[in-house]
């Protein structure tokens, strides 16, 4: 049970909302407001969400008819898509929820409005809550379904939240992809019908379709201009998003746990809380929304998100699985020696009986294999010492191999359908381990407290998650509880990373799954970062990273330097574009550096004493996107700006290559007209400097006409790419 003691306070409410209707319920950050009609024995319904309401509004609004039900429930007059389904023991499969009661609390940040609703004949109840932001414009919505009963229920339908979107010229921006081609954006009308995003893969949620997205109100989405309602699902199990467009004034959006293959069987006196939507509102376009989701998402989601990140080379894509004593070491040296802060030993360095020289076995077996590693994890430590940086290592406790002790041990421990013989995934024999079950969830938490319990120095975890539930089956939960094994699952991983984070709250960890796999606000409050993608192409990953940014801080996207020709695409793209795309995001090296030359070296240690520059404006400055790759225009920009608007980044990447081509100048956004600001490029390659190198502009100036580029860099040898980064710092 998670009923929270509360204070019924609907005449304070009403009070505080000045002038408004006792059944009315206004919940406000600094700059929205989500109205909701809450009269006492009658349905809760949305009035309106959107831009901040005065006073006379709420007093006006009040007569206003309702945009549609806040939380409708199946069975009574319920035509078009419901939020709640349920089945009560006797058969019923009706409900019909009433407003019992509103009630608030008051915490230094926020404030919690729970409208209580009851159904007319069963002891069943639906908390809706709604956690308003005192300085950031978010709004949290999720449920608390309370069964009062004493038999239990079967919940067929949960969704966290239902908001009514006034029709017009409504779009919606989502992220839609596949491996190593993660959160692509899509933008779409939204016509007569249904659409709907769903996620089935049991453990990641964002390799293909993202639990996140954004309405655009005014027409085709434009980036900073218009009204933008802004819809993020914090959770990292299946989802369900829906957008219903029946023929009524408004669509109907439902965000929530995918209900397919999950009926939950609700105890008599159990709850059910949902996870949380969070709601964002912007009239400063599709770049306002996400600047909202990042102000928010650092300081309330995100492990550490006041914490600059550290500049890492990771093992992967230099070495795969030829992890040796002297190649780690080489690589150390080599990452501190440009500048780097911390190595990253990937995949391949463990299994005793069954040695990880490849795919195919030994997840499980967290046992330092000897022949690689003879000095073990305590010489790579030491190793990291002496070249003064930190040590991560990576990590996949969810998972296991056909080919590994732990299997052997324990058969009983992984997903799989009674009766049948397991769906093995990676490298034809990898299989998940059933979180559900808690024998499980102990084992998952100590393959990184064994880690850190014998090596407390290690700085990072790469938690790594490269298998779907692909065969629906607990062979811990009872035959009647099969179907709650998605949602299991996932209360399983939450239970483990709570446990560790309450054991290492200093500890660095980051999610990676196959990729993006992972990119989500229900995981994320326990990670600090994830990895974008396994496609480290820059060109393809300025599409990639555009989409992530519409919902995720840079900080928290981990976006890596690496080899050409790139070990996806095979493009060979020069250095200086590949450093300038990494550096947009938060820093880091996949490559092998005894490959390159030292030219190529003091490149990059000069990128990556530049970025230590501007790294607190990049992890924790506000972005504009301003020109979209998408629109094939050329070229693509964005900018971060630090909060007191006395610092700047200003990313630019030559997205296609042509003779006498007319690419668009890009006007900057976020500045301070009144402000006078410093130009310098960095990573400078060209012979000579930029025009604009040294020379002050205002605010006003800049971002009226930006600056004019070249199109291609003063070089010796050149070449089709061209990108620029330009620091731009306030002078009096
Ligand atoms: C998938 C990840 O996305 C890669 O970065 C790498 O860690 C491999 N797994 C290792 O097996």
């Amino acid at each position: 049970m998670n009923l929270k003691k509360r204070t019924k306070t609907l005449a304070g409410l009403c009070l505080l909302a000045g002038g408004l209707a006792a059944q009315n319920v206004c919940v406000s950050t600094p700059r929205t407001s989500l109205l909701l009609k809450a009269p006492v024995g009658g349905e809760l319904e949305i009035l309106y969400y959107g831009q901040k309401l005065a006073d006379a509004d709420l007093a006006a609004l009040e007569t206003d008819g309702g945009m549609g039900a806040a939380y409708p429930a199946y069975g009574m007059n319920s035509l078009g898509e419901t939020a709640l389904a349920v089945q009560q023991a006797d058969g019923n499969l009706t409900l019909q929820l009433v407003v019992e009661d509103v009630s608030s609390t008051e915490a230094e940040n926020s404030s919690e409005t729970v409208v209580r609703l009851k159904d007319t004949l069963y002891p069943f109840y639906v908390d809706v809550c709604y956690r308003a932001y005192k300085d950031v414009d978010v709004i949290e919505a999720w449920t608390e379904i309370t069964n009062e009963g004493k038999k239990p229920v079967t919940l067929h339908q949960f969704a966290s939240a239902c908001l009514p979107i006034r029709r017009g010229q409504v779009w919606m921006s989502h992220l839609h992809g596949s491996w190593a081609n993660e959160a692509r954006l899509a933008q779409e009308p939204l016509t007569a019908g249904m659409k709907v995003i769903a996620n089935r893969d049991g453990v990641r949620n964002a390799q293909t379709d993202h639990a996140e997205v954004m309405f655009s109100l005014d027409g085709r989405p434009r980036e900073n201009e218009g009204r933008v309602i802004g819809a993020a699902l914090c959770y990292g199990g299946n989802y369900k998003l829906r957008v219903d467009t029946r023929d009524d004034e408004c669509h109907h959006f439902f965000a929530g746990i995918n209900e397919e293959n999950s009926a939950y069987v609700l105890e008599g006196g159990e709850t059910f809380v949902t996870p949380e939507l969070a709601l964002t509102y912007s009239n400063e376009g599709l770049s306002g929304a996400s600047r909202s989701f990042h102000r928010w998402g650092r300081a309330y989601k995100l492990a550490h998100g006041e914490r600059l990140r550290k500049i890492l080379l990771n093992s992967w894509e230099g070495v795969y699985f030829g992890i040796n004593q002297e190649g780690m070491e080489q690589m150390m040296a080599d990452i501190a020696s440009m500048g780097g802060e911390l190595f990253v030993m990937d995949d391949g360095w463990f299994g005793d009986k069954y040695p990880r020289d490849n795919d195919t076995s030994s997840l499980g077996d967290w046992v330092v294999d000897k022949r690689k590693l003879p000095r073990g994890i305590e010489g790579l430590l030491a190793d990291a010492k002496k070249h003064g940086i930190k040590f991560g290592i990576w990590v996949e406790p969810e998972m296991t191999n056909r080919i590994s002790e732990l299997y052997e041990q324990h058969p009983d421990w992984i997903v799989k359908a009674p009766g049948r013989d397991p769906v093995q995934g990676r490298g034809g024999t990898q299989l998940v381990l059933d979180l559900s079950n808690p024998d499980v969830q102990d084992y998952v938490f100590g393959v990184v407290d064994e880690l850190m319990t014998k090596y407390p120095e290690i700085d990072y975890i790469k938690w790594d998650a490269n298998m779907s539930i692909l065969n629906h089956g607990s062979q811990y939960l009872p035959a009647d509880r099969q179907s709650h094994l998605f949602i299991e699952y996932h209360r399983g991983l939450e239970q483990v990373c709570q446990r560790l984070r309450a054991k290492y709250p200093d500890l660095a960890i980051q999610a990676c799954a196959s990729g993006g796999g992972r990119a989500n606000w229900g995981i994320l409050p326990y990670f600090d970062e994830f990895w974008v993608s396994d496609n480290t192409d820059a060109l393809q990953r300025i599409y990639m990273q555009w989409g992530t940014s519409y919902f995720f801080p840079a900080m928290a996207m981990a976006s890596h330097i690496s080899a050409a020709p790139n070990h996806q695409t095979s493009r060979v793209v020069p250095l200086k574009y590949r450093i300038d795309v990494a550096m947009s995001g938060r820093l880091g090296m996949e490559i092998q550096p005894k490959h390159m030359t030292d030219a190529e070296k003091e490149l990059c240690r000069k990128a990556i004493a530049e970025y230590k520059t501007i790294r607190p404006v990049v992890q924790l400055g506000d972005i504009y996107r301003l020109l979209s790759p998408y629109d094939h225009l050329g070229a693509a920009s964005l900018m971060y700006v630090a909060p007191e608007k006395d610092k700047a980044v200003f990313f630019w990447w030559k997205t296609e290559h042509f003779y006498n081509q007319h690419l668009p100048r890009v006007p900057m956004r976020g500045l301070q007209a009144d402000k006078l600001y410093k130009v310098h490029e960095l990573n400078r390659i060209d012979t000579q400097p930029l025009p604009c190198e040294g020379k002050v502009f205002s605010g006003a100036f800049l971002m009226a006409n930006g600056l004019e580029l070249p199109y291609n860099h003063r070089v010796n040898t050149p070449s089709a790419y061209a990108s620029r980064v330009l620091y731009l710092e306030e002078v009096e």
